[in-house]
């Protein structure tokens, strides 16, 4: 099971132990091209030394970004590698169930939840992939910190085709759908949110070395790994989950459980990223500006939860949501050293946790059997 404040524990003695042995031993060794007996490599110009791990830096950096190892960072790598093995695509998941589930099954109250659920997430997934590709992962200066985050904007690009592929399989009007986050006032409030506190960054010419700048930017990277992906997201697929759980929608909640295993390291990805900039550029977060964040969310979310949940579902209502929001929110604000914004919040959805563990004996429904981890799996013959 995920250890939800840090999904890479099960995978730290493998990956994480192997890689800091082979930074530590490069570090305390000779680089490779001054101990060559070649004479090329013994005549080496100052300033071609292979990059000292040491001087890299998150942000601001200025050694050489194409040289990969050895790693500064080692936890990134093990990131990379365990979003690796949470690979499927839409069409492996069968939807036959839901089509009728949707036109058969649902109350009108229901199909009001799923369409709008689907349509906040998958407007969010196409500002998550332009922020993390365009706004966050062109600042980093360090490679293996660049590459879980080319990943990154590839899952959240597959995520977009998972929302299209159930909209257009369940036989949704796409053009109403996707322009449902202009049109509805809750939908809409989140969004903007998101993009007035995204967008501020998505310059190319912003300077870190500026102080102010750098606040902004941490500010924003925060919002995104602990609100926009750790709480919304995260929560988001809660509703589609409580119809699972009454053996509705299953397909699309199976969908929706491998998107939430990406969002989670997203979310954990984030946040040590953010500590890291922190530490390293010796930061000092305005305790007014993170209230300010964590109450500008709670209100967008309240008002998304009473419109989706206007009228409660069996099993789900939007005092439930909100609690979970809360209750999540706290679990992030401690991942980042933060005290808890909501103070006391319960754990509304107690089930929640363990409805993202996708494991096969747990996979008790008729959708196809599938695993969390495929590549061991594979043959290349
Ligand atoms: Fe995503
Ligand atoms: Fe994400």
């Amino acid at each position: 099971m995920l250890n939800w404040d840090d999904p890479l524990a099960n995978a730290k003695p493998a990956s994480s132990t192997k890689t800091s042995a082979v930074a530590e031993t490069t570090e305390n060794s000779t680089p490779a091209i001054e101990s060559s007996s070649t004479p090329t490599a013994n005549k080496a110009p100052q300033g071609l030394q292979p990059v000292n791990p040491d001087d890299k830096r998150v942000i601001n950096g200025k050694t050489d970004i194409n040289q990969l190892a050895p790693f500064k960072y080692p936890w990134a790598w093990s990131y990379f590698l365990n979003a690796n093995k949470n690979h499927w695509t839409p069409l492996d998941v069968n939807m036959t169930q839901d089509i009728h589930d949707y036109h058969h099954k649902l109350t009108a109250e229901e199909r009001h939840v799923y369409e709008n659920v689907l349509s906040y997430l998958t407007t969010s997934d196409i500002m998550a992939m332009r922020n993390i590709g365009l706004a966050v992962m062109e600042k980093m200066t360090a490679p293996e910190l660049q590459i879980y985050q080319a990943r990154q904007v590839y899952e959240e690009a597959l995520h977009t085709w998972t929302y299209q592929h159930c909209i257009e399989t369940i036989g949704l009007d796409q053009s109403e759908i996707y322009n449902r986050y202009r049109v509805v006032p809750e939908i809409n409030a989140k969004i903007q949110l998101a993009d007035r506190r995204l967008s501020s960054i998505m310059r190319p010419d912003i300077d870190l070395t500026d102080r102010d700048e750098l606040q902004n930017f941490v500010m924003a990277y925060i919002f995104f790994a602990a609100i926009f992906e750790g709480c919304w997201f995260y929560n988001g697929f809660s509703p589609i989950f409580a119809l699972q759980r009454r053996g509705l929608m299953k397909g699309t909640a199976e969908q929706l459980q491998y998107i939430m295993r990406d969002e989670v390291m997203h979310c954990s990805f984030g946040i040590r990223v953010v500590k890291q900039i922190i530490q390293e550029e010796n930061i000092t977060l305005d305790p007014k500006a993170i209230r300010e964040m964590w109450d500008e969310a709670e209100a967008a979310e309240k008002g998304y939860a009473s419109y989706i949940l206007r009228n409660p579902i069996l099993g789900y209502s939007a005092e439930g949501h909100l609690g979970q929001f809360h209750f999540i929110a706290n679990r992030r604000a401690r991942s980042l050293g933060l005290e808890e914004p909501f103070p006391g919040a319960e754990n509304a959805l107690p089930w929640l946790d363990e409805q993202a563990n996708l494991r096969k004996e747990k996979n008790f429904f008729e959708t196809r059997v599938t695993e969390y981890q495929t590549g061991g799996a594979l043959n290349w013959d």
